[in-house]
């Protein structure tokens, strides 16, 4: 039976929403939280559209069928790919995704210079093509696919020489001719926010969908009369597809990375 109590389900490709799960804590500290990462199948961004959804559909829909309230789809890429049939799939369950937030950006300043950092996937779907026809116009907006970058993530080895390195070509363009925002398209890019923030300089605002998402899992379960009220501390369990030591503690020692 599903209680207030009930875990809500967290799903990405990896460790990338681990970001949107400090979020979700952060806001929702009483709830709690069940997380699950497919880091034997990342990336999921250079993958087929139907190998996402399939992998989405399988992980979400066991969550739920084991009893989650609630799932925050915590990955742009697999939003874009599976949100929709999965809110048909389970029209009784609050199910959340994410996307850039392209609209907060876009709104800010006069006409601003854009880069959002996303992968493939995000960027060729229909979902991101529909937010961009809506605020093409308030900015001039760059878009970057980043091929590579969540596997180095899923490495863990955020703040190595290989990775500035890696970033520094990716963004050799911008580093050149600066940008005023840079949209964080992806869940796992936040984790080297700081190294961004370093190659792009300190005047670029670098915003992600954490907050966004955060707020509407809130209002949702609000809405369904499902949030938990209690006063005590919410619990997390985190869980890998790798299932092994080295990745749960990776788990661990991302979430209490500052962000
Ligand atoms: N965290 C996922 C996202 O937000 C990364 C997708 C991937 O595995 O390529 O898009």
């Amino acid at each position: 039976m599903i209680t207030k109590a009930s875990p809500i389900a967290v799903f990405d490709s990896g460790v990338g929403g681990i970001s949107v799960l400090k979020e979700l804590t952060a806001l929702l500290p009483s709830e709690n939280f069940r997380y699950f990462g497919d880091s034997a199948n990342a990336p999921y961004g250079t993958k087929t559209t139907e190998q996402v959804l399939e992998l989405t559909k399988k992980h979400i829909g066991r969550m739920i069928a084991e009893g989650a309230k609630a799932a925050v789809i915590a990955c742009n890429t697999a939003t874009s790919a599976a949100a929709e049939v999965l809110r048909e799939m389970y029209p009784d369950t609050p199910i959340i995704g994410i996307e850039p937030a392209l609209k907060t950006a876009a709104l800010l300043g006069n006409h601003p210079r854009v880069l959002v950092m996303a992968t493939p996937m995000t960027l060729r779907l229909e979902k991101f093509n529909r937010l961009l026809e809506k605020y093409q116009d308030h900015g001039d907006i760059h878009l970057l696919p980043c091929n590579g970058l969540v596997e180095r993530i899923e490495a863990g080895k955020l703040f190595s020489a290989d990775m500035e390195e890696f970033l520094a070509e990716l963004l050799a363009e911008y580093i050149l001719d600066p940008v005023d925002s840079v949209v964080l398209g992806c869940t796992h890019y936040p984790f080297v926010r700081p190294v961004i923030q370093k190659l792009l300089g300190e005047k670029v605002k670098i915003i992600d969908g954490s907050l966004g998402t955060a707020k509407e899992l809130k209002r949702r379960l609000e809405s369904a009369d499902l949030l938990n009220t209690d006063d005590t501390q919410g619990s997390i369990v985190f869980e890998n597809s790798k299932n092994t030591e080295e990745v749960i503690d990776l788990c661990k020692r991302l979430f209490s990375v500052e962000i």
